[in-house]
């Protein structure tokens, strides 16, 4: 089953893969979405476990898989009950003599770590409280397609530094993409991550703005992009959330400031009337739902060349 078309074998953090993969995938997205149903993934079943709620995620994997000839397989917290009712490492030995891929969405990425660990099919992060690695390459996806490149292209992010926004930074620098990233004190982005994407940034040639100040962010930015205040699993902290974050809300304010040319983007669910304006998300540059859709041809890249036929 270790047939991968990429260096990586598991996909846990977007640094798994290399800044040539990353733009290689794109490329081979963009081919998939005209090819309609293929049999890449024929006689593979993969299951899709997830410990959080989802709507883009499970559909647009579930989906990439079946038009891609594959099965899936989809575990809900209930059912398998991660760490409680089996360990990890268990879990991990036991779907590998069943399935050819596990895509786990968890809380703590250590999680996705054992998991990979005892696993032996690759396993993809769906999203953990660290990375969102396939929300990372949609989003590139997108902004290449609406641009027309990545290189020399500046991506401002307003907002929580949490999951969406380490892998976008790490995307960002990887890929060429100028990366300013506004969050109020206390809710930066995490230092390790900031220390890997300046690394890639050295070698891109990009530069990565962290401020406190959303106008500084966005002024001459081509993209816009932000991303819930209160992450799941923070549901309890969101009160204090609205309160810390109440001045970094995307708005015709903020977008002002940014090029006459700027596109909106959002991972979604978005909460319309907190990061996002009500109605901005309705405006002509609000790319959100090309971008949603972009979940489902990229994940059909990442795929196909982590466990297709080559
Ligand atoms: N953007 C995203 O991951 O959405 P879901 O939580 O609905 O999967
Ligand atoms: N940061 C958000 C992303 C949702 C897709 C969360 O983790 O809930």
């Amino acid at each position: 089953m270790d047939e991968t078309g990429l260096k990586t074998r598991h996909l846990l953090s977007i640094a798994d893969l290399a800044p040539v993969e990353i733009e290689s995938l794109i490329n081979y997205a963009i081919e998939l979405k005209s090819r309609g149903w293929l049999s890449l993934l024929r006689n593979k079943t993969l299951a899709i476990l997830f410990e959080k709620p989802s709507l883009r995620t499970r559909v647009s994997f579930e989906v990439a898989i079946r038009q891609l000839g594959g099965e899936a397989i989809y575990l809900s917290p209930a059912e398998v009950a991660l760490g409680k009712r089996e360990s990890i490492p268990d879990v991990a030995r036991v779907l590998s003599r069943y399935v050819d891929g596990i895509v786990l969405r968890t809380f703590a990425h250590h999680n996705l770590e054992v998991l990979a660990e005892y696993s032996a099919v690759p396993v993809i992060n769906a999203l953990s409280d660290f990375e969102h690695p396939c929300q990372a390459l949609a989003d590139l996806l997108t902004v290449y397609e609406k641009k027309g490149k990545l290189k020399g292209l500046t991506l401002a992010y307003i907002g929580d530094g949490n999951n969406v926004a380490n892998s976008l930074m790490l995307a960002c620098a990887m890929t060429g993409v100028n990366f300013n990233i506004a969050s109020p004190d206390g809710y930066t982005v995490d230092k390790t991550i900031l220390k890997k994407a300046r690394g890639y940034a050295k070698d891109s040639g990009v530069k990565i703005i962290c401020t406190e100040d959303p106008r500084l962010a966005a002024k001459g930015v081509d993209v816009i992009y932000t991303d819930t205040w209160t992450s799941m699993g923070q549901e309890a902290e969101a009160g204090v959330r609205r309160k810390a974050f109440a001045d970094y809300q995307v708005n015709e304010k903020l977008l002002a400031l940014t090029k006459k040319n700027s596109i909106i983007m959002h991972c979604l669910p978005a909460h319309h009337g907190e990061e996002v304006a009500e109605g901005i998300l309705d405006t002509p540059r609000s790319v959100v739902f090309d971008q949603a859709e972009n979940r489902m041809h990229a994940q059909k890249a990442l795929l196909a060349k982590m466990l297709g036929k080559q």
